[in-house]
């Protein structure tokens, strides 16, 4: 009886796992000069895109799950950095500048927050995830952008430079879906 039990068992296993593989398979590739630069025509600024990618030393020996590893650490450094620039900025007495201030350093929060939780949900393959928060990350910097005044130069220059870097995640992360 066992045997009858276990062959469909067995069988259905080994399409679960034929399944699976060619994902992994596909994922684990090294990310070639024309893969990367086939991402990057995604992008509204290509070039943009190419440069920020290429400035890890790293990018030309890893896969595409390294790749999004690199553009999420891309993302966190430029999101801490502006962040710190809001903080010192918003000691400033302008009530209008300083409304738009405080709504900018709510999606800088959360897309520090939500870079975290893409961090850990990479680690455990869980890609779907990864890509919402690369999203979050535009629509976050898009959000800081629709309320710029023009009194804060250097934040709207910053948003910009955020904004195009999200969007290399985004780039990135659909190709892992
Ligand atoms: C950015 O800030 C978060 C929260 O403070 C921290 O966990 C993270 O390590 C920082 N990342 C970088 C690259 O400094
Ligand atoms: C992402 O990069 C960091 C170093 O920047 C490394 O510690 C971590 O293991 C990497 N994660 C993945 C999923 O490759």
């Amino acid at each position: 009886m066992a045997p009858s039990f276990c062959v469909p068992f067995f069988f259905s296993l080994l399409l679960a796992i034929l399944w699976i593989c060619p994902t992994y398979g596909r994922l684990s590739v090294k990310v070639s000069e024309n893969v990367l630069k086939e991402i990057c025509s995604d992008h509204e600024d290509p070039p943009f895109c190419l440069q920020a990618l290429k400035s890890d030393p790293h990018t030309p020996s890893v896969d595409l799950v390294g790749l999004t590893n690199i553009s999420i650490h891309l993302v966190d450094v430029a999101a801490n950095k502006t962040l710190a620039l809001i903080r010192s900025l918003i000691k400033t007495v302008d009530p209008e500048l300083k409304k738009h201030l405080d709504d900018c350093l709510k999606m800088y929060d959360a897309t520090i927050s939500e870079t975290e939780d893409a961090k850990t949900a990479l680690k455990a393959h869980d890609y779907e995830t990864v890509n919402v928060a690369s999203d979050s990350c535009m629509t976050n910097a898009e959000t800081c952008t629709d309320t710029t005044t023009t009194s804060a130069p250097r934040l709207q220059q910053e948003n910009k430079n955020m904004r195009y870097l999200c969007e290399t995640f985004v780039v990135v992360s659909n190709h892992l879906l």
